[in-house]
């Protein structure tokens, strides 16, 4: 069998110079010229490119995608292609989803498909319900959250199934029993009985009617179902990143959106719009917004909701919400909260805008989340909700085209450092 590839990689490598003629090489010629002893030992290591130090990964391109592309610098948002702020416009959740994991827009036919079968997928086991029922009702839901979908995955007989079309149908599952998996949390924690899902409603109103037990408005449900198109995809996030490093490894869906969740969850990440609320909560009233910020940027301390690592102008998503939360909170008598949140916008802008800081997407959609009636520490298990499809589809797309990613560390420590015993020491 000849070895083609291997021939090339030889001819091409800079230690082989091109006019001496390469042996035919073939897989026993191979096995009898290997190294008898292990090949770290060699006397003529291969010279790998040198790796270039980038601390925060912020210069590297460590993945390709075709469903979300960022301009931080002109802010721009789109999901294959179309605008950020026409998907909000227009669009739904169920449409978005189709869209990023199959990259166009669906059909009718197409999109009532899909819609039944999430439907089809929104009830979780009764396992799951009794795991629900044995959590303790101070857990962050953060925590709970991540628990329950890593619980899913015990309860799916293709958790391990290999396969592109077995990973579609987990993400299909995966986005469909997040939402029930938050809401009857919260009816736990709560002291109220569970709601189990509803197949006929769409996936914000779903979640509405299980959290509250009743059926939202229109407005409502159009209000949760907008944050839901905002939040869904967003390029090679610090989630999203290690999500793909967990699939990249050949685990399975289940286990790497459980890696995204606990990722999700730090305030420098999903965690801010909570933050945001608490921040708004502790402000209280619009006359003490000024002196609140100018207090926290005389101490350099962070504002949360603003700044984003890859956006140095407006976030797109925060444009759309920004209009958003200003109808919500009127809608709904918390007018106050928008000003205050608009006031602190203007101190930040102000101070900040020199170094590309704006209100990000968190920032709005706390006051959003909040007009909807949603508590606050349940704020970051909405972005993972909305995200689950992103994440999903980011996975597939790596396993579309795998390597294991795997970057390296500069070491810092010592060498040639003696073992001393334990009784010397
Ligand atoms: N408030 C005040 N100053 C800020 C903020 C902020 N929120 N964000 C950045 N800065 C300052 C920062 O201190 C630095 O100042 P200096 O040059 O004097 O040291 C400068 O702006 C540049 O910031 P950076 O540290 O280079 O920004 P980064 O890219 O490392 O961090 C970030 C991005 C999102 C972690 C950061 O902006 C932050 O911590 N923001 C608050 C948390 C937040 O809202 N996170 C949600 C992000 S959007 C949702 C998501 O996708 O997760």
């Amino acid at each position: 069998m000849q070895c083609s590839f291997l021939e090339a990689v030889l001819r091409n490598h800079p230690a082989v110079p091109s006019q001496i003629p390469l042996p035919t090489l073939t897989m026993s010629s191979l096995a009898s010229s290997a190294p008898a002893t292990n090949p770290s030992m060699s006397t003529t290591p291969a010279t790998p490119a040198a790796p270039i130090f980038d601390k925060g990964l912020g210069n590297t391109i460590a993945a390709t995608t075709q469903m979300s592309f960022i301009d931080g610098g002109k802010g721009v948002l789109e999901y294959v292609g179309i605008d950020i702020d026409s998907l909000a416009r227009y669009s739904t959740y169920e449409e978005t989803v189709f869209l990023l994991w199959n990259t166009k827009l669906p059909d009718a036919a197409q999109l009532r498909a899909l819609s039944s079968a999430l439907q089809s997928e929104y009830e979780i086991p009764d396992a799951i319900y009794d795991m629900i029922r044995s959590f303790p009702t101070t857990a962050v839901p953060m925590h709970a959250l991540r628990t329950l979908v890593s619980a899913l995955g015990l309860h799916d007989v293709e958790a391990d199934a290999d396969g592109i079309e077995a990973s579609k149908r987990k993400a299909l599952r995966l986005v469909a029993k997040t939402p029930t998996l938050i809401a009857n949390f919260d009816r736990h924690r709560s002291g109220k009985a569970f709601v189990r899902p509803n197949p006929s409603f769409d996936i914000a109103t779903n979640f509405l009617w299980m959290l509250n037990g009743e059926k939202p408005t229109a407005a409502m449900a159009r209000g949760l179902d907008v944050c839901l198109i905002l939040h869904a995809d967003h390029g090679l996030n610090a989630s999203t990143f290690a999500a793909r490093v967990t699939i990249a490894t050949l685990s399975d869906l289940y286990s790497a959106m459980t890696t995204a969740v606990g990722t999700l969850k730090g305030p420098l990440h999903g965690g801010a719009n909570e933050e945001v609320m608490i921040m708004l909560d502790e402000i209280g009233s619009m006359e003490k917004v000024e002196a609140f910020v100018q207090d926290k940027l005389e101490r350099k301390e962070l504002i949360m909701g603003f700044g984003h690592r890859v956006y140095k102008a407006y976030d797109p998503r925060a444009t759309y919400l920004k209009t958003f939360a200003k109808q919500i909170a009127t809608d709904t008598g918390n007018l106050k909260l928008f000003e205050m949140s608009q006031k602190i916008e203007e101190i930040v802008i102000a101070a900040k805008a020199d170094k590309g800081i704006f209100p990000n997407v968190d920032f709005y959609s706390a006051t959003t989340y909040h007009c909807l009636g949603i508590k606050t520490d349940l704020f970051t298990c909405m972005f993972a909700m909305s995200r689950m499809s992103g994440w999903c589809g980011h996975c597939i797309e790596q396993l579309e085209d795998n390597r294991l990613i795997r970057p390296q560390a500069k070491y810092t420590g010592p060498h040639g450092a003696a073992y001393v015993e334990l009784s010397k020491r």
